[in-house]
């Protein structure tokens, strides 16, 4: 440990609430890391949109972390620092979704380092885990909830707020996207999810192959009813082996409470993953926020600094399954008279849909019919409720959201 070593010269583009408090985090932690590592980090030049030059920026670094977001020009600015041969860290789920391979083989090509922990899950260290502590595992299955805004709305409903009011206050706090929309359409989880993928089973996974959809079109009634049920709602992203391929999807998603994910709550994320040698580990923890996913940040630097990381190694393509198995639950508005369970049930039947439980509410002039289903191919419940809605008796379009079955009680 001499202290006559140089400083490890950080190249820091971005300065939003991520970059601000990493900024922040990194001076306030630069003695304590110089302690165990003998260089102390600091910040050599920042790029913000009006101020830094990057030529000068990238010449004066050891390692470049990239905060800005966006595709363009991260990307660029990515593949020049690798070039150059530094070291790189990103918090850029976009772009890893949408443009990890180029990125992976050009850190693999140069032989440098391309660290992201905080690009999922925040401070969640589900990355490290997956690259390093369960490199050897098998993995099954992966369910997170990785969008700290939609989980906080979601929460904050169940305690009586508006959709518009939670989204609002989690704006507020900095915990959505720039653009919100990427938050509640579930698209921001969907690019958290293609990473994932990517990381448990080494296929590239695109986002545009991700399945999603989003919470802005939940009805506040169907959390009644799943309550019932004894159900929870989560915005649930999922990744598995099926078939032989791969599924890569996120939707909204009932829970029963023994699920691991189940009692996590505002901001917070949580990664489950499955392996028949491991059983199930999930980790959870603040998935977004400045100072927090800040900490990510840092540990990959730190990680650099002391050699602990690995180049990304090379793809391994798998095919993409869209036809999975789920349980569903379903809800029907119908006219309350002699035969509609019986012509319900009889079109689930032919359909292979078997019902798990079933809760019926009359509403004056007509009933409330909702059920939870064992699981079934997503084509076949499709079909049964094409034809449910055609049936007179059938008052509005039904209405389907997936449930997870699994407890781990
Ligand atoms: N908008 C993101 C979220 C921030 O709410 O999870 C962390 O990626």
């Amino acid at each position: 440990m001499s202290a006559e070593q140089p400083p490890f010269r950080v190249g820091l583009l971005g300065h939003g609430t991520v970059g601000a408090a990493f900024e922040e985090l990194l001076a306030g932690r630069a003695e304590e890391i110089e302690r165990f590592n003998g260089r102390r980090p600091m910040i050599s030049g920042v790029l913000t949109r009006s101020q830094g030059d990057f030529e000068e920026i990238l010449a004066g670094c050891d390692l470049l972390v990239e905060l800005m977001g966006g595709l363009e020009p991260a990307r660029s600015y990515l593949l020049a620092a690798i070039a150059a041969g530094k070291d790189v860290v990103t918090a850029n789920k976009q772009l890893l979704s949408q443009h990890g391979e180029e990125l992976f083989e050009s850190a693999r090509e140069r032989g440098v380092r391309l660290r992201f922990e905080a690009a999922v899950a925040g401070v969640v260290p589900v990355v490290r885990v997956l690259e390093e502590s369960l490199s050897a595992t098998p993995i099954e299955r992966i369910h997170g909830i990785v969008n700290g805004t939609t989980n906080y709305i979601l929460s904050e409903m169940e305690k009586g707020s508006t959709y518009a009011e939670a989204l609002a206050e989690a704006q507020s706090r900095g915990f959505a996207e720039a653009d919100p929309s990427d938050d509640v359409t579930g698209r921001d989880a969907a690019a958290k999810m293609a990473i994932l993928a990517r990381l448990s089973f080494g296929s590239p996974v695109h986002l545009d192959e991700v399945r999603y959809e989003g919470i802005e079109h939940l009805q506040l009634d169907d959390l009644e009813y799943a309550r019932e049920l004894g159900l929870g709602l989560k915005l649930v992203g999922t990744a598995e082996r099926r078939d032989g391929g791969l599924s890569v999807s996120v939707h909204p998603t009932f829970l029963y409470a023994g699920h691991p994910l189940a009692s996590i709550s505002g901001p917070f994320n949580a990664v489950t993953v499955e392996s028949g040698g491991i059983t199930e580990i999930t980790m959870s923890g603040p998935g977004a926020g400045g100072p927090q996913t800040a900490n990510a940040v840092l540990g990959d630097v730190v990680s650099v600094m002391t050699g602990g990381a690995r180049p990304p190694a090379p793809p391994l393509p798998l095919t993409l399954v869209t036809d999975v198995q789920s349980a569903f639950y379903l809800h029907l508005d119908v006219a309350d008279q002699p035969g509609v369970l019986a012509g319900v049930t009889k079109v689930l039947g032919e359909h292979d849909v078997s019902i798990r439980s079933v809760v019926q509410r009359g509403t004056g002039e007509g009933a409330r019919l909702v059920m939870v289903t064992h699981p079934v191919l997503e084509s076949g419940l499709a079909h049964a409720v094409e034809q449910l809605a055609a049936f007179d008796f059938v008052r509005s379009a039904p209405r389907t959201i997936r449930v997870i079955e699994e407890e781990f009680l």
